[in-house]
């Protein structure tokens, strides 16, 4: 449409690696120990943010991608906002995305999470439970340093609702996705229902909110939305791709746990309906356990399928869909085009 105004003060070449130091600051300042008898509560944080090892020695590992947060400052960015002042959000979400990350590997039963052991299976299910919840509380604390950067009260309370109503969403994502395990027959509309929530709700309130946080329009605010929406899908299915036929050394999370787990990815979901291999594999799938040949078996006939080929044209889909929302807006400068980087990079990646 064109009419967003234009040119708004941007930083022209600002580099991704200030935004990722200022977010790193940002979130040492809210995961600190608020007493010495916490230390090692704080610890499992720190571990899992890649911050420390499991004895609790500072070490450089890996913290993830921090894909939220870089979209949310974006996303403020190039709807002329100034990025500094969206960091608590930014935080926020890389915290409540972190502890989903925690509960998640216990939910899946996976092992390793970023190369590493997961927290649950370093200090027990008790405490990975704890860990998350406490991840999640912080979540909101950062949130709530929001008011304290000048934004009023409504804008506070729409950003927060927004957030509160993104991670329900997530959590009900993971409700159907537990579910699918026993079923051999999700449909693909179901599928999408659970991606939309699991991934999708939370990168789409990164961008929301990030938009939310730099201007009041309506229009512009639902396409970041949208490109939001249609991007986390992509993510999601570009995800089930890489825990089928991802390189674990790179990705840091076991090749074999959405078999195992008998996960409805999307490649699964379209072996499962393929009329010559659909047979053979709703009958593995419907064993109680699935053995070391099974697996073996399954991947056969996912590749027999092709279903790579087919759940990446669904990926190709939804990131074509999100860049059209990017158009959408009319807006073009730098941080756009960043956004539309980050877009291709989140779909085409290794990791
Ligand atoms: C992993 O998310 C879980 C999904 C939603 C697919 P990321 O791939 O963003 O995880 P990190 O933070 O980079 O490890
Ligand atoms: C992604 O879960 C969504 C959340 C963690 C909420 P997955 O189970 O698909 O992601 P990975 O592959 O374990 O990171
Ligand atoms: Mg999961
Ligand atoms: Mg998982």
């Amino acid at each position: 449409m064109g009419l967003y105004p234009d040119p708004c003060t941007l930083s022209p070449e600002i580099e991704m690696d200030e935004y990722l130091i200022a977010l790193e600051n940002e979130l040492r300042a809210l995961v600190a120990s608020p007493d010495s008898a916490y230390a090692a509560y704080y610890g499992i944080f720190r571990y899992h943010l890649g911050w420390t090892d499991a004895q609790f020695v500072e070490v450089k590992c890996d913290t993830g991608k921090r894909l939220r947060p870089l979209l949310c400052l974006l996303s403020c960015e190039a709807s002329c906002g100034d990025w500094r002042r969206a960091l608590p959000v930014a935080a926020a979400l890389e915290l409540a995305h972190n502890f989903s990350l925690i509960h998640d590997d216990i939910e899946d039963n996976s092992d390793e999470r970023r190369g590493r052991v997961a927290v649950w299976k370093v200090w027990g299910l008790a405490h990975g439970l704890n860990a998350g919840d406490g991840m999640f509380v912080l979540a909101r604390l950062a949130l709530d340093r929001l008011c304290e950067r000048g934004f009023d009260d409504a804008k506070c309370t729409a950003i927060s609702r927004v957030f509160d109503e993104a991670t329900l969403a997530l959590c009900q994502g993971q409700f159907l996705d537990l579910g699918f395990e026993t079923r051999i027959d999700v449909t693909t509309d179901e599928y999408l229902q659970m991606i939309g929530g699991k991934t999708a709700a939370l990168i789409a309130a990164s961008t929301r909110i990030g938009a939310m946080l730099a201007t009041d329009d309506a229009h512009i605010v639902a396409a970041f939305a949208r490109f939001g929406e249609n991007i986390g899908r992509a993510f999601q299915i570009t995800d089930d791709i890489l825990g089928i036929w991802g390189d674990p050394s790179v990705t840091g999370k076991s090749a074999a746990t959405d078999i195992l787990t008998k996960k409805k990815s999307l490649p699964a979901l379209i072996g499962l309906n393929d009329p010559q291999n659909g047979a053979a594999l709703r009958a593995l799938y419907s064993q109680n356990a699935l053995s070391p040949n099974d697996v073996a078996r399954v991947l056969a006939l996912l590749d027999h399928a092709r279903a790579r080929e087919h759940a990446q044209r669904y990926a190709d889909e939804f990131r074509a869909a999100a860049l059209s929302a990017l158009d959408a807006t009319g807006i073009k400068n730098r941080a756009l085009e960043r956004l539309r980087e980050m877009a291709e990079a989140m779909t085409k990646r290794a990791r």
